[in-house]
């Protein structure tokens, strides 16, 4: 009998085989999940356990450790669009559990086919609406804007309770991003200038050099804008701007969160919207395709702690490095304008990949007879620390839901302010910038807004 069964749908994409199954054997691995653990990976093809391990191991960039795998693994076939085919499924989780098994029902799929499954999963009775030892758990885009999010969710509360809901923004199992809040209020020297007085300016950067990697079904539907903006860099942005949560329990912090993206505002004279030179030749892009693969964008968070200060957020493929991080720059002292000192100013870095960790810029005499400043961070590195062990996203995620842990999942109304707020965006359509290099962007975003980005 199990204690744990994580069932897959979409067990042959790509999500499965470079973040789902990596993240699960090493959980194992380090007895973090139960000893009686299986995972159901269901799939159309009619091929055999080990088939599957294979063709997933070569599917994935890192190497699988599919000895490992092939211990927990079972590959069932079946067509989880063909209703049909659910009673062998509901047959084998039957025999394999007992009263207390938490089992856990994983779609790796695309939008367009949550409403299929789940109803088939409902008709079925694989899963009973109010029991919690079951949970469902979906992947980012909930949706393509506010219309289609709201008949996704409207469609699962019909199915489940909201508490059997889990649904993944990676981001947030990132170790730098959980680490916001210790940050800000662990540390007093943090805590206390936190707000728009000594903060001058929030930058928050997704930067990519990959192209779209042959998903060009997926991501010629979304963009740059909806595909990150909407989920990770918005969670960024929130848990930056959020005010001090009651207490650090999953509600608490959500209803910060929502008083942030309801106090949001953009710039649209900031806006900028680009497409790297080359996407329309990608396989599967249509030759007209206006889809942008890059955004830039000055925002405001009308709180009282924020007011006025800006937050730069910028994501793109095709740029000059792989890089994730927040950049808070705080204020100038008066002194330095009274001596006439550089007027370099503080930052704060907060690391999020491909390195973790943290940086921060103070200013300093430079050593020897003279008295001039320089500016000089002092780093830290958490991978460095960890010997390459640091926890990946979705290990965290993984053990959060196992656990019924809901701080690091989004809630609904979350995702439905953000879509709000993309809509909102996605109205003021500007002319794309064709960019080859990425200090073309650079460069307008600083004849824009005057501002230097990394
Ligand atoms: C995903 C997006 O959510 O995040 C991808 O769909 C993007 O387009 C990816 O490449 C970036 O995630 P990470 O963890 O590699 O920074």
């Amino acid at each position: 009998m199990k204690d744990l069964i994580i069932v897959i749908f979409g067990s042959t994409g790509d999500l499965t085989s470079r973040k789902l199954l990596p993240a699960i054997s090493r959980l194992y691995k380090k007895k973090e999940l139960p000893k009686e653990t299986m995972i159901i990976a269901l799939g159309r093809k009619p091929i055999s356990t080990e088939e599957y391990l294979e063709m997933v191991n070569n599917q994935s960039s890192q190497k699988l450790d599919t000895l490992g795998l092939s211990k927990l693994v079972t590959y069932h076939h079946m067509d989880v669009l063909d209703f049909n085919t659910y009673q062998p499924l509901c047959d084998m989780i039957n025999a394999e559990k007992h009263e207390n098994t938490r089992e856990l029902y994983y779609l790796a799929l695309s939008t367009e086919l949550f409403s299929d499954v789940t109803n088939h999963i409902n008709k079925s009775n694989l899963v009973t609406i109010g029991n919690l030892n079951q949970s469902i758990i979906f992947e980012k885009p909930f949706g393509h804007d506010l219309f289609s999010a709201k008949e996704i969710n409207q469609m699962l509360w019909n199915y489940f309770d909201e508490k059997q809901i889990y649904r993944i923004d990676h981001y947030l199992g990132k170790e730098m991003i959980q680490n916001i809040m210790m940050v800000r209020f662990a540390n007093r020297i943090f805590e206390e200038i936190w707000h728009n007085r000594t903060i001058k300016s929030v930058k928050i950067i997704a930067k990519e050099t990959d192209g779209i990697l042959g998903r060009a079904g997926y991501y010629d539907q979304l963009g740059a804008l909806r595909d990150m903006v909407q989920s990770h860099l918005l969670q960024i942005l929130s848990l930056v701007a959020m005010e001090v949560p009651v207490t650090y329990h999953s509600d608490d912090v959500k209803d910060e969160k929502i008083k942030v993206l309801n106090h949001l505002h953009f710039d649209v004279d900031s806006l900028i919207l680009g497409q790297y030179d080359g996407y329309l030749n990608e396989k599967n892009i249509p030759e007209n395709s206006t889809t942008e693969t890059f955004v830039f964008f000055k925002a405001y968070v009308n709180t009282p702690r924020f007011k006025g200060v800006p937050f730069y957020l910028m994501s793109g493929k095709k740029l000059d490095k792989k890089e994730s991080l927040i950049e808070i720059e705080f204020e100038e002292t008066s002194e330095q304008r009274k001596w006439n000192l550089p007027l370099s100013t503080n930052k704060l870095f907060i690391k999020i990949a491909p390195e973790d960790g943290m940086g921060l810029v103070l200013n300093s005499k430079v050593p020897g007879l003279r008295d001039d400043v320089e500016p000089v961070e002092l780093e830290y590195c958490v991978a460095c620390n960890e010997f390459g062990n640091l926890t990946e996203a979705y290990e965290k995620l993984i053990i959060d839901i196992v656990g019924q842990h809901k701080t690091l999942l989004t809630r609904w109304d979350e995702i439905e302010l953000s879509w709000h707020f993309i809509d909102h965006i996605k109205k003021y359509r500007k002319d794309l910038v064709i960019y080859k290099d990425y200090n073309e962007l650079k460069k307008l975003i600083k004849e824009l807004t005057n501002e230097e980005m990394k």
